[in-house]
């Protein structure tokens, strides 16, 4: 099988040398920007591959073919790895479309919020002739260290979901990517519930929610801690915001009971699962994110100004789990008719930080949906419609 990973940075480094060093499979990158290209290609001739540090030990790899062209190395990949930002999702999948191979399985990891919308909507009749997987979160904390040369594994998960379009294909490409990515992939039964069980749309923002809603415009000398500053008020914040993912759950099972939307779990659930050894004190949601080892040290992010520090409002803590995650998923309550007072809450603090558009008086219509992920942007106006219709080819957005 010969793969091709999309993208330069943590997760791309990863993925290369991890897979490229198991030494079965053919590795190729591309990358879109070109100084990466040439940061990508000093890096290894210095060294001869990526070494992945991980925790319980190194791995060395090296990639068979970097490009900028698409027509070079996506025309032979029989998987493609989207390791990329939300943002460059279809972007990324215009350029290869047209060198796609028919049953080439396209992936993202991670997706966010509706990905096989946007997928489906990016890659047009190509999307009928592939397989579209979602990882629900990348299964790393991973940093470069050395462009085109070495990468930090921080932490792993132990098992992370994941969705196919069309379904069937899910227990196959999970048996694919259990071994290539060395933890375990489980399958689940749709996308729907893959776009509602994206933690980072709830952690993310809610944190930065809880850490700078009253933020006074006063400079900070150091970054604060992120997740180690969870708060019984930010605690209850993101109680709060799971609690309403879960009732949009419950009240898609009462109208859908045919499908299983089970791996929609509540924010807890899915950290005691995805960091079985690492937390401490399980005993609240505020102990699980403050004892959890995966998390020690990590930073809120800040931007310096003039005078110190000051929180990143246009870093992807909000940008890509906003725009991304937690609008998509606030639209898709919208169709359910089923109210996120406390999402909402979250929502218009940071669409004043980012300076966009999405809630209007209550109602997901603002200026900016347009370049959202929400199935209100591709012409979705009811939930059956957005259950019921997906193998027929999306609508016109
Ligand atoms: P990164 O910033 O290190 O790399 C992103 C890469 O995407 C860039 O190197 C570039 O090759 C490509 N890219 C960026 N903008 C682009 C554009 N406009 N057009 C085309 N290509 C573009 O990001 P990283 O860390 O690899 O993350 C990838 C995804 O994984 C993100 O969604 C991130 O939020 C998520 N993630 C990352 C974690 C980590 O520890 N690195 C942990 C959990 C999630």
């Amino acid at each position: 099988m010969q793969i091709l990973v999309c993208g330069g940075g943590n997760a791309a480094h990863t993925l290369v040398g991890l897979i490229s060093a198991q030494g079965a499979r053919r590795v190729d990158v591309y990358l879109s920007f070109d100084d990466e290209q040439r940061r990508w290609r000093a890096g290894l001739e210095q060294q001869g591959g990526i070494t992945v540090h991980l925790p319980g030990g190194d791995l060395f790899g090296r990639p068979d073919r970097i490009s900028a062209d698409p027509a070079q190395v996506v025309p032979q990949a029989d998987m493609v790895l989207l390791a990329l930002p939300a943002f460059a999702h279809e972007k990324v999948l215009h350029q290869i479309a047209p060198y796609l191979k028919a049953n080439a399985w396209i992936g993202a990891l991670p997706a966010r919020g509706a990905f096989d919308l946007c997928a489906r909507q990016a890659l047009k009749d190509r999307a009928e002739q592939v397989v579209l997987f979602g990882l629900q979160t990348l299964p790393w904390a991973c940093r470069v260290e050395s462009f085109g040369r070495s990468v930090r594994v921080l932490g792993t998960k132990a098992q992370v979901d994941l969705a196919c379009w069309p379904a069937e294909a899910t227990v196959e490409v999970a048996a694919v990517l259990t071994p290539l990515l060395g933890l375990q992939v489980e399958p689940i039964a749709n996308f729907l519930s893959l776009t509602l069980a994206g933690t980072g749309q709830l952690i993310h923002p809610g944190i930065m929610f809880g850490l700078f809603r009253n933020w006074d415009g006063q400079l900070y000398e150091s970054p604060p801690l992120f997740y180690q500053s969870v708060d019984s008020s930010t605690a209850e914040v993101l109680e709060a915001m799971s609690t309403e993912i879960q009732a949009l759950r419950l009240a898609l099972e009462a109208r859908f009971p045919e499908m299983d939307f089970s791996a929609v779990r509540p924010l807890r659930e899915w950290l005691l699962i995805s960091y079985p050894t690492d937390i401490e004190d399980a005993s609240s949601l505020k102990s699980a994110f403050v004892t959890n080892r995966s998390y020690t040290g990590l930073r809120a992010p800040m931007r310096t100004v003039e005078g110190g520090l000051a929180p990143d409002f246009q870093g992807r803590y909000l940008s890509e789990d906003v725009h991304y995650g937690l609008v998509p998923t606030r639209g898709i309550a919208e169709l359910a008719g089923v109210p996120t007072p406390q999402i909402d809450g979250v929502i218009t603090w940071a669409q004043g930080c980012l300076g966009q558009e999405y809630l209007v008086a209550g109602k997901l219509c603002g200026n900016d949906l347009g370049s959202t992920p929400a199935p209100q942007r591709f012409g979705y106006q009811s939930i059956e419609a957005l259950v019921e219709e997906p193998m027929l080819g999306i609508q016109d957005g």
